[in-house]
């Protein structure tokens, strides 16, 4: 068996050679003569300076800024803020090096977008694109350069709260998600006032933390990195991406921040990222909590070494780092490199140039209508239709009265969703303000609360039960909150918190058929909602527009078109759970020794890739373009997708690959192609995927990249679960 190297795929973006991404290569040598000018003449002390990030500013931050101590700042906002702190460094620091502002702009800066795990659900990578540059343009307006985003770490384990931060659980979607929200915070040009710096964290596979509880540790084979959770970054360091995060966790025993195998080899010298790194909130600090470095000299010495170019909030580079170039045990020239590529970004962003930002375009931008109406548009096709039995959605115009009912439904904190920046509650359109907005003047809209979120207190379901009862609908608004997702939010059940399940069930016992709206940061485990209530529509956090868009799916304005990007489990026993598993050598049969549970299917309740419409597509014609190939040959594969329901939609046409022996087992399914089709009634398209060693190749057992011959199965499907099914033969070369 010959192996074949993927030449697309995998190719290597050489940074530091040519020109940096974002900017042109005549700029990029004019970008390095003035660093080395700067370089030149700052003294040893200004140069650990810029490599040290405080969140905040108070009398003692300005002082160290003006002794030229500090690079970076995070969390200090606003035009009149950050000029005013940026005027300090600039006019009275010896060298007046600007500083850099960064913060978390996750799914918006004031215009709050779905979280991101919601937005991934659009499986539309231009979207994510035009959302991000939008949330780039009203932070650098407010005076942030940088954001710590897009978080690109694969996530398959929802008890993990911070899966609501990223694309889901697959490698080939997250990377086009990574990708394309480099794409629209930075641009073509890192300096325009629409854009700003992205950071791929947190790196690497600090979504596979044991139990799903955060910042724990993390044992995994190399070909586990390098085929599932390393693409992202790949493909985000390929698209451009000027800076990246290293991650909190232990990697195979050894600390993320401090891994020269995944920072020095794979992504410095595999990869060439010539952009700079910053570590996590005081994961330099970490090094010694986790027993890796004796001290913070140690700490400092071993975060330098593997190129952590800038130490947040960790105080060690501040305190370490001139002393260990003083007694030669770290050279000048790793802390040289490290400055420089700090110093580039900031010449990348036109800092020197133009370090202050105008008040009035700051006020002009921030929550322009263009950019509320994308966040509508951005989650209404983030929502995915989970169950619709009999038709009950769409409402008709007619509808008659609707009890709105849970504690989600009116409630403007929890929907902006965990990391919402400077987005405000008032902002928020409710979901019982958008389905009032929305619903006819002869339709009755009731409202009861019936329980609080986490809460034990039941005394509001007698209530909640009586508008259920003389309503033709209820709505039922039930998931998480806020704070109960993202960092530091592990949880070991996965069900509706607090008594929001005993909620649904009195309703459910008047009758009154019930849309159940899930707002979570994670797949919640909802069997029962499934097996009772007719439809389910999972909204996630959907941001401020979040009520209009529900209006917008409830009535058929809008039809939902997202599929999942995780796979949500029956219960948290089955979890780790996810679509593109191994196969055993005992695959479920009724026979008891078998590969299954004994209390639950090993199926998830719904799997990656499903969701529904409120029309129907009809899949026919798989066409594959070859029965045999050659390795490093290429071939198509084709479908035709119609709709044949009565109502104009979009569907997500999904390409799945199996090679059915291989010298490393491989997956049952991965996907490797996806696109979005928007059909009217009775229109059809046929949809062309081309297959060739990118998506047909992995990695063997010594790492490289190799299209095996043999057996392979093709699938053009609409979930990962289900598609019309096509064969084919990689031939011997
Ligand atoms: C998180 C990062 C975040 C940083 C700055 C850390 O606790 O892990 O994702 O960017 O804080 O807010």
């Amino acid at each position: 068996m010959r192996p074949c190297r993927d030449p697309s795929r995998f190719a290597i973006v050489l940074l530091l050679s040519c020109s940096l991404p974002g900017t042109a290569s005549s700029q990029t040598g004019a970008i390095d003569q003035r660093v080395d000018d700067l370089l030149s003449r700052m003294t040893l002390e200004e140069k650990v300076g810029q490599l040290v990030q405080y969140s905040g500013f108070n009398e003692e931050r300005a002082a160290a800024i003006r002794e030229g101590r500090v690079g970076s700042l995070l969390n200090v906002t606003g035009a009149e803020n950050t000029n005013r702190v940026q005027r300090i460094a600039v006019e009275e620091s010896r060298l007046g090096i600007p500083l850099l502002f960064g913060l978390d702009v996750i799914h918006g800066y004031r215009t709050i977008f779905p979280i991101p795990l919601a937005t991934a659900s659009s499986w539309d990578p231009e979207l994510v694109t035009a959302i991000e540059t939008i949330a780039a343009r009203e932070a650098r307006a407010s005076g942030v350069h940088w954001t710590f985003a897009p978080m690109v770490d694969i996530a398959r384990d929802p008890r993990w709260g911070r899966i609501a931060e990223g694309a889901g659980e697959d490698p080939y979607l997250g990377a086009a998600m990574a990708a394309a929200r480099v794409r629209g915070f930075q641009g073509d040009d890192v300096a325009s006032p629409d854009h700003i710096i992205a950071c791929l964290k947190h790196y690497v596979a600090y979504g596979a933390a044991v139990g799903g509880r955060d910042y724990n540790s993390v044992d995994m084979s190399e070909r586990s990195l390098r085929g599932i959770y390393l693409p992202p970054f790949k493909a985000g360091v390929a698209a451009g991406a000027l800076s990246l995060m290293s991650g909190f966790n232990l990697l195979n025993g050894v600390p993320a921040t401090a891994n020269t195998f995944t920072i020095n080899r794979v992504l410095r010298d595999e990869w060439g990222f010539a952009g700079f790194i910053v570590s996590d909130w005081n994961s330099v600090g970490e090094l010694i909590s986790h027993g890796y470095a004796a001290d913070a000299r140690d700490a400092a010495r071993l975060a330098l070494e593997a190129t952590i170019d800038m130490d947040m909030m960790g105080d060690i580079y501040a305190r370490q780092l001139a002393d260990l170039v003083r007694d030669n045990v770290v050279s000048e020239t790793l802390l040289d490199e490290s400055v420089r590529r700090v110093l580039r970004a900031k010449f990348m962003l036109g800092l020197f140039d133009d370090p202050y930002v105008d008040r009035g375009t700051e006020t002009a931008v921030i929550l322009r209508d263009d950019h509320v109406a994308a966040a509508r548009d951005a989650a209404r096709k983030s929502m995915v239709l989970l169950k619709n039995d009999g038709a009950l959605l769409p409402f008709s115009e007619d509808i008659g009265s609707i009890a709105v009912i849970g504690p989600l439904a009116d409630n403007q904190t929890d929907l902006l969703g965990s990391w919402h920046a400077r987005g405000r509650p008032e902002d928020m359109v409710t979901v019982l303000a958008g389905i009032r907005r929305r619903a006819a003047p002869t339709t009755t809209v009731t409202y009861a609360r019936g329980s609080t979120v986490t809460g034990v207190e039941t005394d509001g379901f007698a209530e909640a039960v009586e508008v259920a009862r003389n309503a033709d609908v209820a709505i039922v608004v039930v998931g998480e909150r806020e704070f109960e997702t993202g960092e530091a939010a592990s949880r070991t059940r996965l069900g509706l918190p607090g008594v929001q399940q005993d909620l649904i069930e009195a309703v459910h016992q008047t009758g009154t058929p019930i849309v159940a709206l899930i707002m979570s940061g994670r797949p919640l485990a909802i069997p029962w909602l499934a097996a009772n209530v007719p439809a389910i529509l999972q909204a996630w956090h959907p941001g401020i527009q979040g009520g209009n868009a529900v209006a917008d799916l409830l009535w058929g304005d809008f039809n939902p078109s997202g599929k999942l990007t995780v796979s949500f489990p029956r219960s948290v026993g089955q979890v780790p759970i996810y679509y593109s598993r191994d196969i055993t050598g005992r695959p479920p049969t009724n026979e008891r020794y078998t590969s299954k549970y004994l209390d639950s299917p090993n199926t998830p309740l719904y799997p990656f890739g499903y969701g529904l419409s409120y029309t129907t597509f009809e899949y026919g014609d798989l066409v594959l373009s070859a029965d045999t190939i050659a390795p490093g040959g290429t071939m198509t594969v084709s479908a035709t997708v119609r709709n044949t329901g009565d109502v104009a939609g979009a569907e997500v046409v999904q390409l799945y690959v199996r090679d059915l022996v291989a010298s490393v087992v491989r997956p049952v399914k991965e996907l490797e192609g996806f696109t979005k089709v928007f059909l009217e009634p009775g229109e059809a398209q046929t949809v062309q995927f081309t297959l060739g060693p990118g998506e047909l190749g992995f990695y063997d057992r010594d790492m490289q990249w190799v299209v095996e011959p043999g057996d392979f199965k093709v699938w053009i499907g609409w979930s990962s679960d289900e598609g019309l099914e096509g064969s084919f033969v990689v031939g011997a070369d």
